[in-house]
């Protein structure tokens, strides 16, 4: 599995556009700014939720050290087969909803984790399940740790803002559409 368009991606986006948001995966330009502040070197354990079709997964597995494990959250139960046919050891797949973190962090005996990249459809999510996941983003990481979402819209910024210790906002037009992308530190 790898960045490039394949037309059963967008297919399956179309298909569950209102739990997708989209209807193309992200651009190799966005996945680039979404993970340009993870240190690699050093992370242990990163959270990916909404990773769909694996474009941003892939990514992360590329350059994660073989220490590093990744743990994802996918309600979308064709994205989590083809995510889990990657049969990736350091890869662990979850069928489950992003608010379900503390949860399977627990079955992994993990206490906090270094990142939690996002591709959620936020402003598609009703209001107390993203305040739910936006809580327990910020509970499961380490101080220091960051939160990296994309969205096409400002709508969730002002949930972010009082959230974390520093919130940096960037745009990038090279996208489909257009997106911020938002930097969260604890
Ligand atoms: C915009 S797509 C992102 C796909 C891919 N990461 C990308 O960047 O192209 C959003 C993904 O979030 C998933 N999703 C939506 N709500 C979710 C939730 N509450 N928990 C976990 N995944 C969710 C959808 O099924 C979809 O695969």
């Amino acid at each position: 599995m790898n960045s490039r368009f394949k037309f059963s991606d967008s297919i399956n986006l179309i298909k569950s556009i209102r739990t997708s948001g989209t209807i193309t995966p992200s651009s190799k330009s966005l996945i680039k700014r979404l993970l340009g502040p993870i240190d690699f070197d050093s992370a242990k354990c990163i959270i990916e939720l909404g990773p769909g079709n694996g474009c941003v997964t892939s990514a992360l597995l590329k350059r994660m050290p073989s220490d590093c494990v990744l743990i994802c959250f996918e309600v979308n139960n064709d994205f989590v087969a083809q995510l889990n046919s990657l049969n990736e050891p350091r890869l662990h797949v979850y069928n489950v909803c992003a608010s379900s973190i503390r949860e399977i962090l627990d079955k992994h005996d993990i206490a906090e984790v270094d990142y939690v990249v996002s591709s959620l459809p936020l402003a598609l999510i009703d209001d107390d399940v993203v305040a739910n996941i936006l809580a327990s983003v910020k509970f499961n990481l380490r101080e220091g740790g960051r939160f990296l979402q994309y969205q096409y819209s400002l709508k969730n910024y002002s949930d972010m803002k009082p959230m974390f210790s520093d919130v940096k906002l960037r745009f990038t037009l090279r996208n489909m559409p257009p997106a911020f992308v938002y930097d969260c530190v604890k």
